[in-house]
This record gives C-alpha cells, sequence and structure tokens, in this order.
C-alpha cells in the first residue's frame, strides 16, 4: 500500500512530496477565471503538458542543440548527475519532493545569476534543496555552478531587462489578498503549502522586486502557479510585494565547513551487536521507530544518508556514512555478508535513498530498506542526531489546505 496523502504528509513534514495539483482543481477552487486562462494555456505550451504535481520519470533529456559550448555541454552532464532527480531530467519540476521547474520561460527570463548561483550554493535550509557548493561541504564548485546554470540558460529564453519596480504597497493589505489568493497553494509559514517556499529568508534575500513582480504578474507557464494579471490590479500585486519584503531579511547563515572531506570512520554502527529484526513495508521501508530501538538495543547494523554531502556535514543520524545519490564509491566499504542491514534514508523521504537501496540491491545485498519518514521527521520526534540541524525555515508539519485536500488524488 502507498500511503495516504495524509500519512505522507505526516512523514515529510517539511516539504510535502508527491501531492498532485490537476488543472481541474485549480478551475473549480480558486475563482481566477483569467488566471485560470492563461494556466490552461501555460499548460498547453512550449513548455505545457505537465502541470505542477510528482511527474513519472519518463521525461527525455532534450537534445543539446549541435552547436552547444563545451560549458553547457559540462553542465548537462552535472545537471542529469545532481539535479534531475528532484528537478527532473528535463528540469521542468516535479520529479521528487515539488522541487519547482527550473526551465519555465518566466523564471529563465527573470532569475539572474546572482539569484541561481546564490540557490545552488546555499540551497534553501529545512527543504529538501541542499546547499551545493564546496564551502558547505557540498560536491560542486563555482565553475561546475556556472556551467549548470549555462546549461538551464540553454533551455530558455535569455535574462530580460525588466523594467525597475519598488512597491509602495501596503503590506497589511497585501495579507488579505495573499490569505485570498496564495495559501491554498503556498500555504503559510506556519503551515506549508506544496509549492515553494517563497517566504524562505533564502529566497527573498536572493530575490528582486523585479523578479518576484514578474513571477506574480506572468505566473509559470507549463506549472501550476497562474499569471494574476488582470485578475489582482496593480495596486494588489503592489501590497503583495510589500507583504514578502516585510518577511524577507537576512538569509539563513549556513556555516562554512571543515574539513570538506568526509572521514572514512567506521561503517558498521555497534559491529558486534546482535542483528536486528525488522519489518519491512512494501519489502522496501522500514518505519524510523524500529530503526530508533535498534540503535537503543546496540544492534548490528549500517546507516546510509543519501543527500547531498553538505546535508551531512551539517547533521545525521549517529554513526551514519555518507553515500550522495550521485555518487556510490563508499559502498565498496559496506559489508556484504548476507547478514548485516543496510539502511538509507534522505530527506524527503524516498528518492535519494531509494536510489542508494536500488543500487545495493543490483550490487546483490540481501538486507537492505529505506527508512520510511526521512531525517526530518527524524528530528521532529527529536531522536538521536549528531550536528546542529539548520534552523527550518519556520513553521511545522504542513497539511494539504482543507478546501484543496479531498481533491487531491493520492500519489
Ligand atoms: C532532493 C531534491 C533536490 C535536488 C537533488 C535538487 N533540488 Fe533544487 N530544489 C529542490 C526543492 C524542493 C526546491 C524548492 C525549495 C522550496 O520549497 O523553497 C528547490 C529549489 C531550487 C532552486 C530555486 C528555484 C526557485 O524557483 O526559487 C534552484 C535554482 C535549484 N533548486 C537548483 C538546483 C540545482 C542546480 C540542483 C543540482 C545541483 C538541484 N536544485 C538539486 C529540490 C532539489
Ligand atoms: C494554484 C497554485 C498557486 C497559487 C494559487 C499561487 N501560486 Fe505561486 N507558485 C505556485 C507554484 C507551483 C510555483 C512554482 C512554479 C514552478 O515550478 O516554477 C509558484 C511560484 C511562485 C513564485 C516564484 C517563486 C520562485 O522561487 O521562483 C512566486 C513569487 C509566487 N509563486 C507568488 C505567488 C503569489 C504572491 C500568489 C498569490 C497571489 C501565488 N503565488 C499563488 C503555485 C501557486
Amino acid at each position: 500500500m502507498e500511503p495516504t496523502l495524509e500519512q505522507e504528509m505526516v512523514a515529510c513534514p517539511l516539504m510535502p512530496s508527491s501531492l498532485l495539483l490537476p488543472r481541474k482543481v485549480l478551475l473549480a477552487t480558486f475563482a481566477l477565471a483569467p488566471a485560470a486562462l492563461a494556466l490552461t494555456l501555460g499548460c498547453k505550451g512550449p513548455h505545457g503538458g505537465a502541470p505542477a504535481g510528482n511527474r513519472s520519470i519518463s521525461a527525455q533529456a532534450p537534445p543539446l542543440p549541435p552547436d552547444a559550448s563545451p560549458q553547457v555541454i559540462a553542465g548537462a552532464a552535472s545537471y542529469q548527475k545532481y539535479c534531475a532527480l528532484c528537478h527532473g531530467i528535463d528540469a521542468r519540476g516535479y520529479a521528487a519532493d515539488n522541487a519547482p521547474s527550473l526551465v519555465s520561460p518566466t523564471f529563465l527570463e527573470s532569475a539572474s545569476d546572482h539569484f541561481l548561483t546564490r540557490s545552488i550554493r546555499e540551497g534553501r535550509q529545512g527543504t529538501a534543496m541542499a546547499g551545493y557548493a564546496k564551502p558547505f561541504g557540498g560536491p560542486l564548485d563555482d565553475r561546475q555552478i556556472g556551467e549548470i546554470i549555462a546549461y538551464l540558460r540553454s533551455q530558455g529564453p535569455a535574462p530580460l531587462q525588466l523594467p525597475p519596480h519598488r512597491s509602495s504597497g501596503n503590506a497589511a493589505r497585501g495579507q488579505e489578498v495573499y490569505d485570498r489568493s496564495c495559501v491554498p497553494c503556498h500555504g503559510t509559514q506556519a503551515q506549508r503549502g506544496f509549492a515553494v517556499q517563497i517566504w524562505h529568508p533564502n529566497f527573498l534575500a536572493a530575490a528582486s522586486d523585479e523578479f518576484l513582480h514578474h513571477a506574480i504578474t506572468l505566473g509559470r507557464p507549463g506549472t501550476a502557479m497562474p499569471a494574476f494579471i488582470g485578475t489582482l490590479s496593480p495596486g494588489e500585486i503592489d501590497d503583495l510585494l510589500a507583504l514578502l519584503k516585510s518577511w524577507g531579511g537576512a538569509s539563513l547563515p549556513r556555516p562554512a565547513i571543515q574539513p570538506l572531506e568526509i572521514p572514512k570512520g567506521p561503517v558498521v554502527i555497534n559491529p558486534g551487536g546482535a542483528m536486528p529484526k525488522f519489518t519491512l513495508r512494501e519489502n522496501r521501508y522500514v518505519p524510523a521507530e524500529q530503526v530508533k530501538k535498534a540503535l537503543d538495543a546496540k544492534n548490528r547494523l549500517v546507516i546510509i544518508d543519501a543527500r547531498a554531502t553538505s546535508d551531512w556535514h551539517q547533521a545525521h543520524i549517529p554513526g551514519a556514512i555518507s553515500v550522495p545519490y550521485y555518487g556510490f564509491s563508499r559502498l565498496d566499504d559496506v559489508p556484504n555478508d548476507d547478514k548485516t542491514w543496510v539502511l538509507a534514508y534522505c530527506a524527503c523521504p524516498h528518492h535519494a535513498s531509494g536510489v542508494v537501496v536500488d543500487e545495493l540491491r543490483r550490487r546483490g545485498y540481501k538486507h537492505t530498506a529505506i527508512i520510511d519518514e526521512g531525517i526530518l521527521e527524524w528530528q521532529r520526534r527529536k531522536y538521536p542526531i549528531e550536528g546542529e540541524p539548520l534552523p527550518a525555515a519556520s513553521g511545522s508539519t504542513p497539511k494539504v489546505p482543507p478546501r484543496l485536500a479531498p481533491l487531491l488524488p493520492h500519489p
């Protein structure tokens, strides 16, 4: 049985995954006629076909033009290795963890290199988006990040010189508009929605007024984000900008890591301990509670952190080794002895860990499983953690807005 939506939400406290928001729902839910029209067009547009919601990974990477520069070719390879897991092979988003599209035309024409570089370097802590830059313990140097950006840029329109836009709106009035028009998808700081966290300090610190204005007026064609031009007055959009700016501030600090290389500590936890007994769901998932009990009982096992290395550096389950979804070399050290359990986890909560467990099974490991709830729920339950978890942006367990819940199909 797949988890029900409700269980999925509980399992994934910070970034609900696997939500699908078909256009029908939007049309039924929002009295946004022009916006809905724009969305309809958007979904059938050049980037169309996939409304927001997790997609199957059947998409093809778009072929590179024959005259693609070496930079774009290198960026395409890095993109597939590090980013496609969540943002999709074609970068249109929603392959996992509700990662947004990175190539919708309105995004590419308004996102500055500064915005893209910061988003990739620092990530959005408290979400599945890790910081990928080397100084934070991530795998990418500035040249590689530049190549990925060049690749993304090759997939859509060039950046526009947006007309300067300074909001003179009123944040209190903006809050009313927000509650009415934005909450069903974006949620609130205390009650997250499924769409990008637009109050995230790292997002707001990097996003210009012009970028925000462009997104709200024109939407993101090919995604669930409607165009609000014609639905909201220019004054209301200005009030929204004032509200977003009032949330903004300094980005959450991301401490630099030393040393950058992950030390090769012991692989097996409690090497002399008894073997744990786990009862798996669907022959694949082990409940976090059973893992906690096995650790308390000093059982022998291996735990793998499948997230980007920067996330391991920040905080991990004690004794967990780092085998990120993009590099398996450390698996050679993991005993393949028909007895030892090898468990993997990630943030939210099955995709990166699933990649590692599939690889273990391909290599013939007999006792493997994904820690079902992922590390964010592990933290929330105050199970043991090594390191200092980064402060989550804010808020607690997200819920599907009640009006949408009955309409959302199960993942
Ligand atoms: C484990 C899943 C995952 C992986 C892998 C991942 N991302 Fe993300 N990314 C996300 C999520 C989720 C968000 C949105 C966070 C939020 O809710 O605010 C995001 C946001 C972003 C954003 C900001 C987009 C916006 O509209 O604000 C950029 C840019 C980005 N990712 C680029 C990348 C690149 C480049 C890579 C590969 C180096 C990558 N991501 C790998 C999950 C992922
Ligand atoms: C029907 C759902 C829905 C509604 C309603 C909605 N949004 Fe969005 N919004 C989204 C989704 C989904 C995205 C990410 C799209 C993508 O993948 O590029 C998004 C993206 C954005 C972005 C760009 C974020 C980024 O990281 O690039 C901004 C800004 C934004 N929305 C603001 C708003 C505001 C303000 C409102 C209310 C007036 C609103 N949205 C209403 C679903 C929605």
